[in-house]
């Protein structure tokens, strides 16, 4: 594929569903030969996809979907309802994985903007596998609706009014499911709103534990309270994800983007001293896209050097404060599930720790002190530190930069004069890649820079959709300039928020792309450790050994259980019985394709995988070996 090609192109056969695969779990005709590119061309296939998020994909105009932006502006108002009385009522964003940790991150983001501004706060969040699930994979907490249902009435306790906010990228998480069940059979205090990414009659139709019925079941409820305005659901669809079903990039992202929307124009609703509306908002995003991916070829300089660490059996860690350092946390979270990565292969450190939790215990050393302490002693040659941020930069121990590690900086600017005092400081140290990312230039944003009386205007250009939001007519006078400036640097902030996701994500997915992690753009070494990705592992050996569905799902149970003769208790055993299994196996997925494709027994694919653990590689010498 050549790496620059249009994102637009795949549009012709993508606006229908193919088969009956849900659109998150497709495989992305751009990023078909992912694995045989360059890492700067890596970089490149990443923004083609993700452009997608902005421009639509097939005949799905995504953001630009009118029925999506008048459902935000439905959800704004009924946030906007909670907002104003936080004592009474409460917004609650709720996940599993990224989706959870992207809800943490949220309310973090908008309870102290709160703050700021002298109000309540009045955001809550839950993870599927609480804290810990945070920084760490606790995937099958994933499949449990009753204890969904649980945290939500926990959270809610004494609100009489509450938005329940439920992610689940591919309309899939009994987790989720539970808590929509729960808010759907008491409308009077709950406002459901599901957040995903598939055409809502893709919602999983398997059944539910504990729960009596399917993730379709409850989306149809849903469908029936939106006719009332009663719930809603908020699905643009944004495209295949870049490398199949790895929905922490695309899916989210535009998460991220749509929970800040809301937030951001729910809490301003009122007062809208910006006077911007939601297709402003996605602008700002799709220009920081654009920045961001402007700079490809340091991108995949990034990721080369995370992949010479990863290869050398050493670490990569990123260094970032407040939110620039959580959103590496993240990044490192999800690479074990994706990758099979262990949890020491690439790890985030937040200065100060992490904050803005609620009251849940969190077990782990995550702040950059832990990282002085317990990682600058043990640096070598090998490893990579990434500083994200110039005031992570002015923080830093300065014993890392006499350290015998690989360093690399990377900033956000936001403002020239930063940049100048910035260059200095960078000059005087010692890094091997320094990348600057001029994210809110003034041809970037030239909104944050215009004057209010222009805003004003915009106000009255009533036709534009982004003004759909109504203002009282004496918005103006209420609010400050103070409100005003805080305002601006909010949305600052959620622009270098953005940047850094694109950033951390095409690192780490480009350093596993490039160690055979990804054959053609299909995570082979996913770990088993769910229903959702039991379920994909099985697709995903299905497709590449082209064989029928139960040869996919025998040869999988072989390899969990490491024999070539299944007992009938294997067999026969429930799908959560082979996850726990397969928690307890190394590359499960790996050697059921080598055993698929060579057709040999499990130990000789075992030993295979051994002596190259490059699956990509494995798979290409077989595929060059049958064609000769
Ligand atoms: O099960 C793992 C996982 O796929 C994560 O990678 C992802 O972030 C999480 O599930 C949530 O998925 P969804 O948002 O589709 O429910």
């Amino acid at each position: 594929m050549d790496c620059a090609q249009d994102s637009r192109q795949s549009g012709t056969e993508s606006g229908t569903v193919v088969g009956e695969v849900p659109v998150t779990e497709l495989s992305n005709p751009l990023s078909i030969d992912i694995d045989t590119v360059s890492p700067e061309c890596i970089a490149k296939t990443l923004h083609a996809c993700d452009k997608e998020i902005f421009e639509g994909w097939g005949t799905s105009a995504g953001f630009h979907d009118t029925s999506i932006i008048d459902t935000i502006n439905k959800v704004v108002t009924a946030i906007s309802d909670v907002v104003q009385t936080p004592s009474k009522g409460c917004v609650v964003i709720s996940g599993c994985g990224t989706s959870g940790r992207l809800a943490y991150l949220t309310s973090r983001r908008f309870n102290k903007f709160l703050r700021s501004q002298g109000k309540e706060e009045c955001f809550k969040y839950i993870i599927s596998g609480d804290n810990d699930a945070l920084y760490s994979s606790v995937e099958l907490a994933e499949d449990d609706p009753r204890e969904g249902a649980k945290r939500l009435k926990e959270v809610v306790e004494g609100k009489a009014r509450v938005v329940f906010i439920g992610v689940t990228c591919g309309l899939s998480a009994p987790f989720v499911a539970g808590q929509l069940d729960m808010c759907l059979s008491d409308l009077d205090t709950f406002t459901p709103v599901l957040l995903g990414f598939n055409h809502t009659r893709q919602a999983r139709k398997t059944e539910m534990k504990h729960l009596n019925k399917t993730f379709h079941e409850v989306v149809k409820e849903m469908r029936k309270a939106e006719q009332e305005e009663k719930a809603f659901i908020l699905n643009p669809i944004v495209g295949p994800e870049p490398v199949a079903g790895s929905s922490r990039m695309k899916s989210g992202t535009t998460t991220k983007i749509l929970l800040e929307i809301l937030s951001f124009l729910g809490i301003t609703h009122l007062e809208s001293p910006l006077c911007l509306g939601a297709p402003r908002l996605v602008q700002m995003y799709q220009d920081v896209c654009e920045t961001v991916y402007r700079q490809a070829e340091s991108l995949g300089s990034l990721a080369f050097m995370a992949k010479e660490s990863l290869r050398n059996h050493r670490h990569l860690y990123y260094l970032g404060c407040g939110a620039l350092g959580l959103l590496g946390i993240i990044d490192a979270s999800e690479c074990r599930p994706t990758y099979g990565a262990s949890f020491d292969d690439i790890r985030g450190f937040v200065y100060g720790g992490i904050d803005g939790l609620d009251s849940r215990p969190i077990s782990s050393a995550l702040s950059t002190d832990d990282f002085d302490k317990e990682i600058i002693p043990k640096l070598d040659a090998n490893d990579t530190v990434i500083i994200f941020g110039e005031e992570m930069l002015q923080r830093v121990n300065q014993r890392l930069f006499s350290c015998p590690c690989k360093r690399a900086f990377v900033t956000f600017i936001t403002d020239k004069e930063t940049s100048s005092t910035l260059r200095d400081k960078v000059n005087n140290s010692n890094f091997d890649l320094v990348i600057t990312m001029d994210i809110c230039s003034a041809s970037d944003f030239p909104w944050l820079h215009e004057p209010q009386e222009t805003l004003n205007k915009q106000r009255d250009r009533k036709s534009s959709g982004e003004m759909s939001l109504p203002v009282p007519p004496n918005a103006q006078t209420q609010t400050s300039e103070n409100t005003e400036i805080q305002l601006k640097s909010l949305l600052t902030q959620l622009a270098r928020e953005a940047a850094m996701k694109w950033t951390v994500n095409s690192t780490s997915t480009g350093a596993y792309i490039q160690l055979g992690k990804v054959y053609r753009n299909l995570m082979v070494d996913v770990r088993v450790s769910n229903a959702k990705l039991f379920y994909r592992a099985c697709g995903i050996v299905k497709d590449i050994c082209n064989i029928e569905e139960a040869d996919s799902r025998s040869l999988l149970l072989r390899s969990i259980y490491g024999t070539d003769i299944l007992s009938d208790a294997q067999t026969s055993s429930n799908t959560v019985n082979h996850i726990i299994a397969a928690s307890e196996t190394d590359k499960v997925v790996p050697t059921a394709i080598v055993m698929g494709l060579c057709h040999c027994p499990v130990q000789q694919a075992r030993s295979l995988l051994d002596t190259q653990p490059n699956l990509s590689a494995v798979l290409k010498d077989f595929q060059s070996q049958t064609l000769s």
